[in-house]
């Protein structure tokens, strides 16, 4: 026990790790929602092995904690390969893309979270090695410098973004598959809160699995983190079983409301109704006025306060719905 509870990374334990491990699912067939990427990975994965080929790259797009990495995951088991993982920040030279790509076997899937992050000159190594399976690597300087082509395995580079318009064209177009996925629907992440319920081996009823889907921003990764939390209030101040009233109190200290909006969330909304007069305002200034990055509140929080119908983009800045004022408990004045 002693060892399983060593921190092992950012405050996790290995204990941890294997249960976000588990939770994670490893087929096509144990993962729920995303029906038409599901649906046609599979088909792709089944033409590929039956040609006994390497499938094809695969691009996965749309707000984070959708479920991108573990697709990849599940992509490479299916096809029988080992998957290595890095992103976009993570490579800083051409250098460092060609020995990663040098170290791959025959079909392995190559996986680069925030792709478009990459260089410039990291990006141009993925060109032919994509397209050609190989990559040209110079030698020697000035006058001497010569070019040598070097052959890689035929390999299965699946990129995953948050930001599809940041990726250049050239980039975009070597994708075979181009997959965005979508929030999730409240019976979806039921499902999901359900089956992760199982493997943590936590009573939960159906409407205590309800109460923690529909307050989880229509995200798996939020909806498996607000489990693991209401486990611990359940276990420590009630008889360890989760129901509606065990998932709602905690869930209410933890900040999350009835729609799923947390503390930055509102602060968003209440900022630009009381800063702002509700908008138009830029992106930038709402995220100045909460002391928050523009990237983080364009990629993180925009795209679920925009579906949920809070906030819309209107060619003159971002605006905060009617609906918003009501939740908020704030007066509307029709503008
Ligand atoms: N856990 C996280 N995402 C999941 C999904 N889409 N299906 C099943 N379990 C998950």
């Amino acid at each position: 026990m002693q060892g399983k509870r060593r921190i092992i990374s950012a405050g996790l334990t290995e204990e941890d790790i294997r249960i976000e491990n588990n939770i994670r699912p490893k087929l096509l067939s144990d993962y729920i929602g995303q029906t038409k990427a599901k649906e046609n990975l599979k088909i792709y994965i089944e033409a590929a092995k039956e040609r006994g080929e390497s499938l094809d790259h695969v691009l996965l797009y749309g707000p984070p904690g959708l479920g991108k990495t573990t697709l990849a995951g599940i992509v490479a088991n299916e096809m029988g390969v080992n998957m290595k993982i890095t992103s976009g920040p993570a490579i800083e030279k051409p250098g460092d893309m060609a020995s990663i790509l040098n170290s791959l076997q025959e079909g392995d899937v190559l996986f680069v979270d925030e792709i478009h992050r990459l260089n410039r000159q990291v990006e141009e190594v993925l060109y032919p090695a994509m397209e050609d399976y190989c990559i040209d690597i110079m030698i020697g300087k000035g006058e001497s410098a010569r070019s040598l082509r070097l052959d890689l395995p035929k390999f299965t580079l699946v990129g995953a973004t948050t930001k599809a318009g940041s990726l250049t064209a050239p980039l975009r177009d070597r994708f075979g598959v181009v997959h965005r996925l979508e929030y999730y629907t409240v019976d979806e992440l039921l499902t999901i809160v359900k089956r992760s319920a199982k493997i943590l081996k936590v009573e939960i009823t159906d409407d205590g699995a309800y109460e923690i889907a529909r307050r989880s921003r229509g995200t798996p990764r939020i909806a498996n983190r607000m489990l693991k939390r209401v486990r611990d209030f359940a276990q420590i101040k009630y008889d360890g079983r989760i129901d509606t009233d065990v998932a709602a109190y905690a869930l209410t200290n933890l900040d999350v409301d009835e729609e799923g909006l947390d503390n930055i969330d509102r602060e968003i909304l209440r900022s630009m109704i009381t800063k702002f007069d509700g908008g138009p305002v830029g992106l930038d200034t709402i995220a100045v006025s909460i002391g928050e990055d523009t990237g983080t509140l364009e990629d993180v929080y925009e795209p679920y306060l925009i579906q949920a119908g809070f906030l819309k983009r209107t060619p003159r800045g971002r605006m905060v719905t009617e609906n918003a004022y009501k939740h908020l408990n704030m007066p509307y004045q029709a503008k």
